[in-house]
């Protein structure tokens, strides 16, 4: 899945959080341009979508608790195992591969996103038809 299409068909239903998704997409391109040019940018792009994944993965954390989610405590850990992800590649990056899945560092942060997205989050959409 490439990332200009993670962000167009991963929907939830909830605008704030389908807002939020683009915007990291956003992050993430601009990381792999940044990367692929040899732009010193790299790290500190890394630093950004570290802090905007953490402020994000708070909002939805705090949608599930408000709406009582039963998943909650699975969808945490797996946030929690996200960000720990983004410093692993952040530290990988300079070799332009991943040493953990053995794939680019755009095929990486694709997969970063769009397992969670299309899991998890997806099931999220549930919780968006219960808004009044
Ligand atoms: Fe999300
Ligand atoms: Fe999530």
């Amino acid at each position: 899945m490439s990332l200009s299409s993670l962000k167009d068909e991963l929907n939830t239903g909830i605008d704030s959080l389908d807002y939020e998704h683009r915007k990291l997409v956003g992050v993430m391109e601009d990381i792999c341009v940044s990367f692929d040019h040899g732009e010193s940018s790299v790290s500190d792009l890394f630093g950004t979508l570290h802090a905007r994944a953490s402020a994000h993965f708070a909002l939805e954390e705090s949608i599930m608790r408000e709406k009582k989610y039963a998943f909650y405590d699975t969808h945490k850990a797996d946030h929690e195992q996200l960000l720990d992800r983004i410093r692993f590649m952040m530290d990988a990056y300079e070799d332009g591969m991943c040493k953990e899945c053995n794939t680019s560092l755009r095929a990486c942060l694709e997969a970063w996103l769009a397992g969670h997205v299309a899991n998890a989050d997806m099931e999220l959409s549930a919780l968006a038809e219960r808004q009044p």
